[in-house]
């Protein structure tokens, strides 16, 4: 065979392997986004246990969480620092699903600790179902690391993203385990999966995430239990205030449903289908393009972010 001949026949190849992974990619994509719920797969929410416990439940993805899992059939636990908003979510759960129990517990979970002993206690007595770890907080948005002035604040992320979904897993697993059936989804970000300078720390709690969950998930599958990694694109709540609710930007009913559509179909998912596609192409990127351009874009794009906030203060 000739040098040109032998060429060709690698393009050749090259470019079927490329078409095939292609179509196995939209097939993926259209099957777990839209068709796999629809044939009746993944796993049914109600059949996972009586009780469902939702961090951070008192606004934004979290509450739509909780709100949706009421609605599937399952008694709620709602986790976050402030009492009297628990009390008003817990209200409306029941005001629209009556034969829902709702429990509550105040906590803040940028405390280390002593709020296991209370948390233990209290989930020991249930039998939960579904454990969704939520909360989540956001320090030096397009700041350097070096230039964040609160020194507590960098305890209070690393404790509130990375220990609380470490600790809720370790207290829940033990009585899923025994029962050989649980779900636990834990929610990071979408800037887990590509460079984040200027949103260094946010994004380092959000890969520990990424690899907690991961490992955690092929730990326990062979225990009947699913652990999902949810990586969020932009959600209008107030951790994103800047958005509008959009294709982008959906709101947190949307992408909370159609998160859970994805329970049992990935392990590993953007949950929302425009993020879906944001996850792949990040993902595509880290692998085609060199890191050193990757991390310009981004500091490039929170540079545009600071003059369009200087731009319209000035106005
Ligand atoms: N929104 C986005 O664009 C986006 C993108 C990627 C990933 N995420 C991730 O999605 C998750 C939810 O974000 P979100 O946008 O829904 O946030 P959010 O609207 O700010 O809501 C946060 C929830 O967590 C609770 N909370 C905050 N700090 C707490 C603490 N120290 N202890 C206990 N509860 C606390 C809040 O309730 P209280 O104030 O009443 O305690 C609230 O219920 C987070 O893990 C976030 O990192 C969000």
């Amino acid at each position: 065979m000739s040098g040109c001949c032998l060429a060709e026949c690698v393009g050749w190849a090259a470019l079927a392997v490329f078409a095939a992974k292609s179509l196995y990619n939209v097939s993926h994509f259209i099957y777990t986004t839209f068709l796999g719920r629809l044939l009746g797969h993944g796993i049914d929410l109600a059949s996972c246990g009586p009780w469902a416990v939702v961090t951070g439940a008192t606004d934004g993805i979290g509450k739509s969480f909780a709100k949706q899992l009421a609605a599937a059939g399952l008694n709620v636990v709602l986790v976050s620092r402030n009492s009297a908003k628990l009390q008003k979510v817990a209200d409306e759960i029941k005001s629209e699903h009556s034969s829902i129990q709702v429990k509550t517990i105040a906590v803040d979970f940028t405390e280390s600790q002593k709020i296991y002993n209370t948390l233990r206690d209290e989930l020991n007595k249930l039998q939960i179902g579904i454990l969704i770890n939520n909360v989540g907080m956001l320090i030096g948005f397009g700041q350097r690391f070096g230039n964040i002035e609160d020194d507590k604040s960098i305890h209070d992320i690393i404790n509130c993203n990375i220990l609380s979904m470490a600790r809720m897993c370790h207290i829940i697993l033990p009585q899923m385990t025994k029962r050989k059936k649980g779900v636990i989804v834990n929610v990071g970000s979408l800037s887990s999966a590509m460079p984040t300078p200027y949103l260094t720390i946010y994004g380092a709690t959000k890969a520990f995430v990424e690899k907690f969950s991961r490992d955690l998930a092929a730990e326990v599958q062979s225990l009947g239990i699913t652990v999902q990694t949810v990586h969020p694109g932009y959600v209008a709540t107030n951790m994103a205030s800047h958005m509008k609710p959009s294709y982008i930007s959906p709101h947190p009913d949307t992408f909370a449903a159609a998160t859970l559509r994805t329970l049992g179909l990935e392990q590993r998912t953007a949950g929302y289908w425009t993020h879906k596609i944001q996850l792949y192409f990040t993902d595509l990127a880290n692998f085609f393009i060199p890191r050193h351009l990757l991390e310009s874009g981004v500091i490039k794009h929170f540079d545009e972010l600071k003059k369009a906030a200087q731009n319209k203060k000035s106005r």
